[in-house]
């Protein structure tokens, strides 16, 4: 195992929802954490002294990374997957991580851990995925494979390479933060039939999983980071209003999403998969989080249990 202590780091989207926990953790157990980031000023302020922010790979050149976390790329679930989003969606991690790699070729980092998502295997209803399975169809395991094989590519330099595949993360904020104003208005309810599989899994699994990836040398190739059950849309709508305190009395129809979102729609929201973190389990990573109302309590600041 890898000890982190004056270890230089590079993370890449680290201001984001993941990487704002993931970053004062890895410094926090004693890494060098430098942030790369479009607007280093503001991810400086984010992050206070401590933290170094670059805007450009090149200002690490005194003391290089080894190790670099890529956690960049616009919002998946942003906006509405338009011909012009979806290049922006691809070029934000293929041609980003493509770049980063090049800037990186005279000091390769050691070890490369990448962010990539469940969406790799496409959907089903019937089966269960783990990292043994191959890509699904669809623009989002599309994304994935791809993005996954421009991180591949540090290989050839001598780097470790681990892609993560990551679920739905529910920590405060992220997607759980938009779903709360209609969920704790009474508004919330399943999505279509509600039978599609969400893996979710909180954000404090996805660090450990994170810094397990980067210490681990066993971990190269593909982790998922899910929790070990997945549940339906309707068990997490019911859990969701549960925890709330709130009824959920109201499906959103499928042909109403599909209208206004359109594939994003059909791959996100009214579709998934059921992905099990095989390998992190091999490695008995102890999750925090396994059990899916325990993980939305604390996501949500609820953690009275009565009523
Ligand atoms: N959160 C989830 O549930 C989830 C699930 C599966 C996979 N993932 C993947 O894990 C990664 C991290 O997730 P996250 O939720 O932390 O993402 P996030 O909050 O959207 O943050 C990603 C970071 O990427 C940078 N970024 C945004 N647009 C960019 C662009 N067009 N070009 C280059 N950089 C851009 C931004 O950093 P700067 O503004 O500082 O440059 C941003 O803070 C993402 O790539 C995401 O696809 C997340």
């Amino acid at each position: 195992m890898l000890d982190l202590k004056n270890i230089p780091v590079l993370v890449t989207g680290g201001t984001g929802f993941i990487g704002s926990r993931l970053v004062p953790h890895l410094a926090a157990a004693g890494a060098q954490v430098t942030v790369l980031s479009r607007d280093p000023a503001r991810a400086g302020r984010q992050f206070g002294a401590g933290i170094h922010c670059v805007k450009d790979p090149s200002e690490t050149k005194e003391r290089p990374p080894r190790v670099v976390v890529n956690l960049a790329g616009a919002g998946i679930a942003d906006w509405p997957w338009t011909s012009r989003r979806r290049v922006e969606l691809l070029d934000s991690r293929i041609a980003y991580t493509d770049r980063l790699r090049a800037s990186l070729i005279d000091t390769p980092p050691e070890i490369l851990v990448s962010a990539s998502a469940v969406g790799y295997y496409g959907v089903s209803e019937s089966r269960e995925f783990t990292e043994k399975d191959g890509p699904g169809e669809g623009f989002a395991a599309q994304l994935c494979r791809r993005w996954e094989a421009s991180a591949e590519a540090f290989s050839a330099l001598g780097t470790r390479v681990t892609c993560v595949r990551i679920g739905l993360v529910l920590g405060p904020g992220g997607l759980l933060g938009r779903m709360k104003l209609p969920f704790s208005l009474g508004l919330g309810g399943r999505l279509g039939h509600g039978r599609q599989w969400m893996s979710w899994v909180h954000l404090d699994d996805v660090v450990g999983i994170f810094e397990r990836s980067i210490t681990d040398p066993e971990l190269a190739g593909a982790v998922n980071a899910t929790a070990p059950a997945s549940v339906t849309n309707a068990e997490f709508t019911r859990t969701l209003g549960q925890v709330l305190k709130r009824p959920t009395p109201f499906p959103v129809p499928a042909f109403l999403l599909h209208s206004l979102l359109g594939q994003m729609a059909d791959e996100l929201l009214l579709a998934g998969a059921y992905v099990r973190p095989e390998r992190a389990q091999a490695a008995a990573y102890p999750f925090r989080y396994p059990a899916l109302e325990d993980a939305l309590r604390d996501a949500l600041g609820r953690t009275d249990t009565g009523g």
